[in-house]
């Protein structure tokens, strides 16, 4: 009886869940809203740590920002019966250019974590790009890959290189299509939220988290009941697998290297057949390197403004970029997306693509897989409104004839 009694609480509390949800994604008109949701939702070291940058969190809000500097200049009377949003990277089709960054210990957000990032994405008909430091690993996310889907990795490069050539072997045995290279990464950035927070991975618990967990139910049943956090890739590899709580900085500090050069680039290029995408290029000098050193793909990123604060944005950093490097490699401009109108803006000043990931990480923490559904088509709607309404039916048509760069 009483376990009866149990299963029926179970199953009321999930149907409240849903319920819930569907009474959110209704109101949730843009990735702000869902920003707030999930700051509602999770425990405010955990929302803090997904949301916070470096330092005093000027390149953060750099990113973002840039976006809002230009403004479009829409031209009419273009019929605008038939919209394709549709482009290409490494020669395969994506239903619009959004490609969806490597993102850390996404199980925090909610514990389903990159199963349900990647279920979207294939959904979105977008490529999404599994960090090392994930919570489940290449083989599960592969499990639950379908014919289209586009898994790329991305590589911290361990001191023992033996580690990665191992990550290597495993995704292009489990079929992902490309790896990113991460650059910006010689220290950990200092992410002063976290360290007032005290934030550890997994969170650790004390009477803070106790607290806060009351305060989050829904999180801290999610959290508990499902099985225990773990760095899903690694685990076995090296000596930290996600069994004790790790401050970050000190983790990485201990198992990344900071000798990581262009030397490597040739290493990976040895061990890997498929594309590579150098990711953490902030100037036009290392843009036309990696052009020289014959990777298919950059991506101008400051690492979602959480490593080096003062770093430019990417947005402010790509028109001389892409006319540094004239189509000789596939440009990805990732940080501070937050709309459709800022990927437009994005292509038509010469990206290829945009990367995001608090977008999704937002919508994982307000309401799991379905906000990831919900905020992937938010942004697919608002890159076809605004091409709609600037006068552009496909991304042959974006250009910066189309932006206003003087305002
Ligand atoms: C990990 O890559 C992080 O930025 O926290």
């Amino acid at each position: 009886m009483a376990f009866l009694n149990s299963i029926r609480s179970v199953v009321k509390f999930r149907k409240l869940e849903i319920n819930r949800t569907n009474r959110l994604l209704r109101k949730a008109a843009n990735v702000d809203d869902l920003r707030k949701l999930a700051k509602r939702r999770l425990p405010i070291g955990v929302f803090d740590y997904i949301d916070g940058g470096a330092e005093d969190e000027i390149t953060l809000r750099r990113n973002v920002e840039a976006y809002k500097k230009v403004s479009f200049k829409p031209r009419v009377l273009r019929d605008m019966a038939n919209i394709d949003t549709s482009t290409s990277l490494f020669g395969r089709k994506l239903s619009f250019p959004l490609v969806l960054a490597p993102t850390g210990f996404t199980r925090i957000a909610h514990s389903e974590g990159e199963l349900a990032v990647v279920r979207a994405a294939t959904r979105a008909g977008i490529p999404f790009t599994l960090s090392t430091m994930a919570t489940r690993s290449i083989e599960e996310c592969a499990s639950v890959a379908e014919s289209d889907t586009r898994l790329w990795f991305q590589i911290y490069t361990w001191r023992d290189r033996s580690v990665v050539k191992n990550l290597v072997e495993r995704a292009e045995a489990s079929g992902f299509e490309a790896v990113c290279l991460t650059v910006d990464t010689a220290v950990l950035g200092r992410r002063e939220r976290d360290v007032r927070r005290g934030f550890t991975l997994p969170p650790e618990v004390g009477l803070g988290t106790i607290i806060d967990g009351v305060k989050n139910p829904g999180w801290t049943w999610d959290f508990l009941t499902a099985d225990p956090i773990r760095f899903a890739n690694v685990e076995g590899l090296t000596a930290i697998d996600g069994s004790t709580a790790v401050d970050l900085a000190e983790h990485m500090k201990s198992q990344f290297d900071p000798g990581l050069s262009w030397k490597d680039v040739e290493w990976l290029r040895s061990i890997w057949k498929g594309p590579i995408l150098i990711k953490g290029i902030q100037t036009v000098e290392d843009a036309l390197i990696a052009v020289d050193s014959g990777v298919e793909a950059i991506a101008i990123s400051n690492h979602g403004g959480r490593q080096l604060d003062e770093a430019p944005a990417p947005f402010d950093l790509l028109p001389e970029v892409a006319e540094a490097v004239q189509d000789r490699l596939e440009i990805i401009c990732d940080g501070g997306v937050r709309r459709g109108s800022d990927i437009v803006k994005a292509v038509s000043l010469g990206a290829n693509a945009v990367m995001a990931g608090r977008p999704y990480l937002y919508a994982l923490g307000a309401c799991g897989e379905r906000g990831v559904d919900h905020v992937l088509g938010l942004l697919h709607e608002g890159v076809e409104r605004t091409m709609a309404l600037i006068g552009a039916a496909s991304m042959n048509d974006l250009s910066q004839e189309l932006i206003n760069r003087a305002d």
